[in-house]
């Protein structure tokens, strides 16, 4: 753990890192986590290294987590079978803890089935890293094969063969929320899936912290916000888990990993990992829903390069908002709502004392109108689409409406 200030790190593909470890310590780490600066300091990383070893052991044994009821132990070969051989055809994705294929098992026994029969999931192989992947893999069966949500993926199975770690998941119709936003070509989506999908993820995050042993996710991002056909959001991605403060202790000190752009600037700076660290991710995805623009992106210049920086100004001001959101909308979206959506995520970001715990944020995403295809007020709704000056959400003259008195939103005043 003493050598993370070694790490190099190198951009290897858009939005994506690798890093290079210049001394020994921790033997291959996956790509998609990141050492960030902050662990370039000698003394914060002492302080760290202090209180990592104050951190009690995880209460559960590597064979106390493999024999999960729950959780089906595959073999390399049932693996093999079900993908046709990891055939380049079946592969459904590529992250930095390996690729994804797209598999058929038998519902009931869980065996192999013929292409196309049975039971869809995704099998996910893990590259061969060494022990931070394996840690990374073993969180992951540890999390899913106890935590079971709506809102969080469903774990089928494992396969530990030899060096080879595989984990075996429901199969996700829609993908990532990542690839419906960013990815080139894909059809735009609408103002109520967006909604609907930060609901689904609020609720996911919402139960982590809520549980009697409460978790932080850690890595909460559009790439790891799966969806079913019906853009019900589930999470996944449990590599980076954490078990919260216990006691009386404020927060658990870390080395400090996951994705640039959506960690907390606090945990960055000093290691120091609570729930509203995952409140902050949130914020960050709730304005890529809004903007459709990437956590950050090189391709822009200046403070456009990271989303919120470049978005703050705008998102308390309701009469400047739409300069920020999502072009591809067409400025299809009721503007009352985008301005709270910006408000909410305004305070996500915001300081970490300020910010609203995931049960507040879910509250308020809950409280939004309900958005049929028709729309939920058609012609009010239309009435502003056709009006060249309805660009601000609110006009100074129009009363709240009733949903902005809710005690949910008392977090937003000030703002
Ligand atoms: N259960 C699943 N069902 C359908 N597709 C999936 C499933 N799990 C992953 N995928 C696809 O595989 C892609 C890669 O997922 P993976 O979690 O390995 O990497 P990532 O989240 O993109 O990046 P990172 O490694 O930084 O987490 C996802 O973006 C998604 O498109
Ligand atoms: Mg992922």
């Amino acid at each position: 753990m003493g050598n993370c200030c070694a790490v190099v790190l190198t951009n290897n593909r858009e939005n994506s890192f690798t890093y290079q470890q210049k001394t020994s310590g921790i033997a291959g780490v996956s790509d998609r986590n990141m050492y960030l600066s902050a662990l370039s300091s000698p003394k914060l990383l002492a302080n760290f290294e202090e209180e990592v070893i104050r951190t009690p052991p995880p209460p559960r044994s590597e064979g106390d987590i493999l024999s999960s009821p729950h959780l089906k132990a595959f073999t390399l070969n049932d693996l093999k079978n079900a993908t046709r051989s990891f055939r380049p055809d079946n592969l459904i994705g590529e992250g930095g803890f390996g690729d994804v294929y797209k598999g058929w098992i038998d519902e009931q026994t869980l065996g192999a089935a013929s292409s196309g029969q049975g039971m869809v999931v995704a099998v996910k192989k893990l590259k061969p890293e060494g022990f931070q992947g394996h840690q990374e893999w073993l969180s992951e069966v540890n999390y899913l094969g106890q935590l079971h949500h709506p809102n969080l993926v469903k774990l089928i199975g494992y396969c530990l063969d030899g060096e080879n770690r595989l984990l075996v998941y429901e199969y996700m119709p829609k993908g990532s929320l990542e690839n419906h936003l960013f990815r080139r070509g894909a059809q735009p989506l609408s103002w109520a899936l967006r909604i609907k999908v930060a609901i689904g993820a609020a609720r996911g995050l919402s139960f982590l912290h809520d549980s009697e042993q409460q978790v932080i996710y850690r890595d909460f991002k559009a790439s790891n916000i799966l969806l079913d056909s019906e853009f019900n959001a589930k999470l996944s991605d449990f590599g980076l888990a954490k078990a919260g403060p216990t006691g009386d202790r404020s927060h658990v000190s870390t080395r400090v990993l996951g994705t640039q752009g959506y960690a907390a600037p606090e945990y960055i700076a000093t290691g120091r990992l609570t729930a509203r660290c995952d409140v902050y991710s949130f914020g960050v995805v709730l304005l890529e829903l809004l903007t459709g623009r990437r956590a950050l992106d090189k391709t822009k210049v200046g403070l456009e390069q990271n989303l919120v920086d470049w978005t703050k100004p705008y998102l308390g001001d309701r009469r400047k908002l739409f300069r920020i959101m999502d072009t591809e909308l067409e400025g299809q979206y009721p503007q009352r709502e985008a301005f709270m959506v910006a408000l909410l995520a305004f305070h996500c970001i915001s300081e970490a004392k300020l910010r609203p715990p995931m049960s507040e944020v879910l509250a308020t995403l809950e409280e939004l109108p309900v958005i049929t295809k028709q729309g939920t007020s058609p012609s009010r709704f239309l009435s502003q689409q056709q009006n060249p000056t309805a660009r601000s959400p609110l006009r100074d003259n129009e009363p709240s409406p009733t949903h902005m008195n809710s005690p949910h939103l008392k977090f937003l005043s000030g703002c």
